[in-house]
């Protein structure tokens, strides 16, 4: 089995999961692409391609004929960048016996626009601090607010406003789409879900979120949290998520917990969930064999922690022979 994980930059962990999986599998390989050949991930793939940028118009084309070069049996992107582009491609990638780990496109663009998230999750009876429209702000508004990118990653365009002066301040400030939301002032946690090919949640497993930097998490402990493990599967069942997702929000109160952010995509903590016995990647490889998974909520190790160091790869790019080398893929005509 061949899998291809696309926009691999620095999710190590990932690649490094699907080859520990493959081979417990039989054996397959991990094809990995990235716009850029020094992404750190690059040299753990088995073969490494270099893509277009997720924006270039030629990238779905390009995607399309990796997969079918190498036979790949299913397609998972790695980071936020290429997940509408992937979720648009995922029928044509299905012709070619290809499974897209990722939600309907439809799915997928309301999770990224954070605005639209909110409006879906409140229909459907789920939590959600009040989120508004700039243009439509009701007179009872509830300071401290934030006024947040509608498609922000890593905590980019997030400005929090004390009072009127300061909304209207960032409102004007920010150049992108935006949207006005109410502060929480909970607890915040993570859930790392992962979903089957029809929507049902097999996993759940909640972290608390100790510490983060730049968007990422980088101290966090899975929990014995069973409330939370609920929210994981009712939000991810109430999206209809595909594969893998994690599942943001604040708790309020006991039984109440205001969903602020949901990623369509593996998590950034991902080795938290895969060390507290999760296995996704396994379990995908399994999903895209057509075998069946059945879920396992609640089943995880409590009380494993994940505390982050940076580390680095080296590797040869001219004529350093004591290193190794991409096994980077011919580029192809398509
Ligand atoms: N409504 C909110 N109340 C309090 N903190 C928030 C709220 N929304 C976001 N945050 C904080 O900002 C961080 C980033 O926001 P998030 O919605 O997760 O966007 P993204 O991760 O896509 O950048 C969150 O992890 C959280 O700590
Ligand atoms: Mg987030």
């Amino acid at each position: 089995m061949n899998v291809l994980l696309t926009c691999v930059g620095l999710r190590v962990d990932v690649v490094q999961a699907f080859r520990d999986a493959l081979a417990r599998r039989g054996g397959g390989t991990v094809i990995g692409t990235d716009s850029s050949l020094i992404a750190p991930a690059l040299p753990f793939c088995d073969i490494a391609v270099k893509a277009p940028a997720a924006t270039d118009p030629a990238y779905g084309e390009h995607l399309l004929a990796t997969a079918r070069e190498y036979g790949c049996s299913m397609v998972l992107p790695c980071s936020e960048w290429d997940l509408v582009q992937l979720a648009e491609l995922a029928p044509a990638l299905a012709e070619i016996g290809c499974q897209a780990f990722l939600p309907p496109a439809e799915v997928t663009r309301r999770c990224v626009d954070k605005l639209e998230m909110a409006r879906y999750l409140v229909a459907q009876g789920q939590a959600s601090p009040r989120t508004f429209d700039p243009n439509e702000l009701p007179d009872d508004l509830r300071y401290p607010l934030l006024v947040k990118m509608r498609e922000g990653r890593g905590s980019e365009g997030i400005f929090r406003c004390v009072d009127r002066r300061e909304l209207d301040f960032f409102l004007e400030y920010t150049t992108l789409p935006s949207m006005v939301q109410e502060v929480c002032h909970g607890t915040e946690f993570s859930i790392d879900v992962l979903c089957d090919l029809d929507g049902r949640c097999l996993d759940a497993i909640p972290r608390s979120m100790i510490q983060s930097k730049g968007g990422e998490q980088i101290k966090g402990t899975t929990i014995d949290d069973p409330a939370l493990v609920e929210v994981g599967r009712q939000v991810a069942e109430t999206l209809g998520l595909r594969g893998p997702g994690t599942v943001q929000c604040f708790r309020e109160a006991p039984d109440r917990h205001e969903i602020t952010d949901v990623n369509p995509r593996i998590g950034g903590a991902f080795p938290l969930p895969l060390a507290a016995g999760g296995d996704y990647p396994f379990r995908m490889l399994a999903l895209a064999a057509g075998e069946p998974v059945e879920p396992r909520l609640g089943e995880y190790t409590r009380g494993v922690t994940l505390s982050r160091f940076y580390h680095q790869v080296l590797f040869n790019t001219d004529n350093v022979a004591s290193l190794p080398q991409l096994n980077l893929a011919e580029p192809s005509d398509a």
